[in-house]
């Protein structure tokens, strides 16, 4: 349903998006996830035809966006900063679209009505934004934007300005309505869980480049580079030596030790390399627990209580002082390690995501 080819912004020396291409099939959620300024709104304002490209071409069913302006795209959008307008009620909020779009009486009210019902704000159409919270307010904001019935609907961090638990309630609540309505939608976000729970497809961004495109479970189980590893899940990271490449994998030396794992391309003896390892792959062993492919003794740096688990920032000695961060999901069913205290942690070659090392940025 939309096709982005190549698609490039410069704004002066800054190349805020560079040589972009992804593409989004009909009903499908996807979203662009990536740290600040690494130009996820410039790509989104190209598609919404705010902006216009350095380079590249947008189609949207098929059709060339090159000279088509903003208001005739049938796009519906969702902005970073909420742009509701204060002095309407949410009911004239949700028919302002249907009535520049010149929408019947009639229609309109039957389709604020079912618009504010959807976003589960029936009986509080009344209401200016100010007598909202901040969920209702991005709530109006939603059925605004879907009202007349776009063929695209575009999320710039919509819920970025929410606290936590409310977050989480909305991206379930956003996901319910987009299915609902089966409407395809590019969502823009820095959060990982909101990406995870959310989409259909993922596209990370890194400084204007797309690093990965692919499912959420693929993102997170098969990360391309290593920046997408780093930015998903708790990882660790540290860097070898490649001391052999077989069909399962390379072997890599890190300080005084050979550890297997695994890579998405080959290597050869010598290529340093970054390891990165998700903490939830990492085990905390007891005395006669074996079965992990690699284990080494380390010193427990930091232990961290976050409610539901336990983190441990460890060092190890034998991977030239190497930083990793290991769970404890049970942490009342298990032993306590203070500060200071020596563990064995272990994890599987499987486990050990080896990557080229990227030019430092
Ligand atoms: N109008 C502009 N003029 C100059 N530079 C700009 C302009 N808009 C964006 N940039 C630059 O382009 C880069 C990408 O910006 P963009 O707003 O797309 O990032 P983002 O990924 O949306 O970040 P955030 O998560 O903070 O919203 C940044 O370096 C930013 O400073
Ligand atoms: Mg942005």
């Amino acid at each position: 349903m939309v096709d982005v080819r190549q698609i490039s912004r410069r704004f002066g020396d800054t190349l805020a998006v560079d040589d972009a291409t992804l593409s989004v099939r009909r009903g499908d959620f996807l979203t662009i996830l990536g740290p600040s300024g690494c130009g996820k709104t410039t790509l989104l304002r190209m598609i919404a035809g705010f902006l216009e490209p350095s380079g590249g071409h947008i189609l949207i069913d098929g059709k060339p966006m090159d000279d088509v302006p903003a208001h005739r795209r049938s796009i519906g959008m969702v902005f970073q900063k909420l742009a509701l307008f204060p002095h309407m009620t949410a009911a004239q909020n949700v028919a302002y679209p249907l009535k520049m779009r010149r929408f019947e009486r009639g229609e309109i009210a039957a389709r604020v009505d079912r618009f504010l019902k959807l976003v589960r704000l029936d009986g509080l159409g009344s209401r200016r934004p100010h007598e909202l919270s901040g969920g209702q307010q991005q709530r109006v904001a939603i059925a605004r934007a879907l009202s007349f019935s776009p063929d695209l609907l575009l999320l710039d961090e919509p819920l970025s300005a929410l606290d936590k638990k409310l977050r989480e309630e909305m991206q379930l609540e956003f996901r319910r309505i987009q299915q609902e309505l089966g409407v395809t939608t590019i969502n823009v976000t820095h959060d990982q869980r909101e990406a995870l729970v959310m989409s259909d497809q993922i596209v990370v961004m890194d400084a204007g480049r797309i690093e990965q495109d692919a499912a959420p479970e693929d993102v997170y189980q098969n990360p391309s580079t290593g920046f997408v590893a780093r930015f998903l899940g708790m990882t660790s990271v540290f860097s070898g030596i490649v001391v052999s490449q077989t069909d399962a994998g390379p072997t890599i030396r890190v300080g005084d030790r050979e550890m297997h794992g695994r890579a998405g391309c080959a290597f050869k003896p010598d290529d340093t390399v970054e390891c990165a390892l998700r903490a939830e792959q990492i085990r905390i062993l007891e005395a006669g627990d074996d079965g992990c492919d690699t284990q080494v003794v380390a010193t427990v740096e930091q232990r961290i209580f976050e409610g539901d688990r336990v983190v441990y920032q460890v060092r190890v000695p034998a991977l030239a002082d190497a930083t990793l961060y290991a769970f404890d999901h049970d942490p009342l069913q298990h032993r306590r390690h203070g500060v200071n205290s020596t563990i064995t942690i272990g994890w599987n070659a499987a486990d050990l995501f080896a990557f080229p090392v990227e030019p430092a940025t």
